[in-house]
């Protein structure tokens, strides 16, 4: 029994959410000399450490502080001293799933660097995850992340982890919680305490309506292994900065982003996700397309405005790379305990992937602070995987 969505409805759903309609999409200059400008530091002033399409908040570190501290706060109180401490955000996973990714021997030649210089075949690990700080039923309304971990990738590392992985993290919505970092804080908050969300709206308009459609677009995923996921932020590649994307194998780049008649069950379980992954990876088992969007300039395509759209009229999608998931048993319980332990960031991997922009370069140290407090109550290890585990 599937529950289609009625004409209307979906019509206004699909319009409201199609990612060349999303909020702050309009072309008006992005940065540099744009509105967007005040509260980054001077051109004159930029500091080594960033790449040259990139300019620094002003307040930034104090506003990564106050990330950190709010989210780590958040995850001692809902742990309460007892169980399990579960991730900072994106709290229940769907299923940890082993796969392999490889090459696109037809990539363009400008995406040939990094993981994508030569071809090949690497084992990964994908965490599926909904974005709530705590466990819920899955018919809330959520955004789904998808983090996937490629194994044995050799390169210069950005951390200094001595580990052989790249981390890739993606989400079901096309841009970021905020325009910068500065509404980070109050969107945390709101997730921690939703009464926060008076707060928000008087602060952060933009981002409301924003948080609204990714959260209600989250919630028409049927399966996660039958929808797409956006990195939202960008990536530096070769000479040029990407976004990334991942799509099922058999759907279409173009068209609307959630098609009108997703097969959601009528009654919705509350680890619904986790039953339809399972249903996939008992039959056939799932493929994706792993696609980049290349930069074309600071107005269209933004590096420090992290709501501004990437348009694919402007920036459309290569293929770089397919991720197939074959049959598996996915649930063994040493395997998820083996998968909540391990440790995503945009950071994990090699100096051609240096993630940009001032959300990411946030979530280096902020995705450090929580996966190092969960690990160390937990008593996990910090290691990273080699791809060859078995359960
Ligand atoms: C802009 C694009 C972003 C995307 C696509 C994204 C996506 C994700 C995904 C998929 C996960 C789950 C990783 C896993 O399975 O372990 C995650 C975790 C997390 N994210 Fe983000 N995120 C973004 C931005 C941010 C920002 C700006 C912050 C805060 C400054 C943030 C804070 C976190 C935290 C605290 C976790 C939990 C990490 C852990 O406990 O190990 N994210 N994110």
């Amino acid at each position: 029994m599937n529950r289609q969505i009625s004409g209307l409805t979906a019509l206004l759903f699909v319009n409201c959410i199609d990612p060349g309609l999303l909020p702050n999409d309009s072309d008006q200059e992005a940065f540099p000399g744009g509105a967007e400008e005040s509260g980054f530091e001077a051109a004159d002033k930029a500091d080594s450490a960033l790449h040259p399409l990139e300019r620094r908040l002003r307040n930034e570190q104090q506003l990564i502080d106050e990330s950190i501290s709010i989210l780590t706060a958040n995850m001692r109180r809902l742990h309460g001293g007892r169980g399990v401490m579960r991730h900072g955000l994106h709290a229940k996973s769907h299923g940890c799933i082993k796969g392999t990714l490889t090459v696109n021997p037809g990539r363009p030649a400008r995406a040939r660097h990094g993981l994508f210089a030569n071809e090949g075949t690497y084992n990964v690990w994908t965490r599926f995850s909904s974005a709530q700080p705590k466990v819920i039923a899955d018919a809330a309304p959520d955004a789904r992340g998808l983090a996937i971990k490629v194994t044995g990738v050799s390169g210069r590392r950005l951390l200094n982890d001595g580990a052989t992985t790249q981390d890739f993290i993606l989400f079901t919505h096309p841009v970021g919680l905020g325009v910068d970092m500065r509404a980070i804080p109050d969107v945390l908050k709101t997730l921690a305490n939703p009464a926060h969300a008076a707060i928000l709206v008087l602060k952060h308009p933009e981002v409301v309506a924003n948080t609204a459609v990714a959260f209600a677009a989250g919630a028409l995923v049927a399966n996660p292994l039958e929808t797409r996921y956006w990195s939202a932020a960008p990536y530096k590649l070769g000479a040029t900065a990407v976004k990334y994307f991942a799509k099922p194998c058999d759907w279409t780049v173009d068209g609307p982003v959630w098609p009108l008649s997703i097969n959601i069950p009528n009654i919705l379980a509350a680890d619904y996700l986790r039953d339809a992954i399972r249903e996939k990876l008992q039959g056939p088992g799932a493929c994706f397309d792993f696609m980049v969007q290349f930069y074309a300039n600071q107005r269209l395509t933004p590096i420090e405005n992290h709501l501004k759209n990437w348009t694919t009229s402007v920036a459309p999608f290569h293929k770089v790379a397919t991720i197939n998931f074959p049959p598996q048993d996915f649930e063994k319980p040493a395997q998820q305990t083996f998968c909540e332990n391990l440790s995503f960031n945009p950071w994990r991997g090699v100096e051609d992937h240096q993630p940009l922009g001032n959300l990411n370069r946030a979530r280096k140290k902020v995705y450090e602070a929580v996966s190092d407090l969960r690990r160390t109550t937990n008593r996990a290890p910090k290691t990273e995987p080699n791809g060859h585990e078995t359960f």
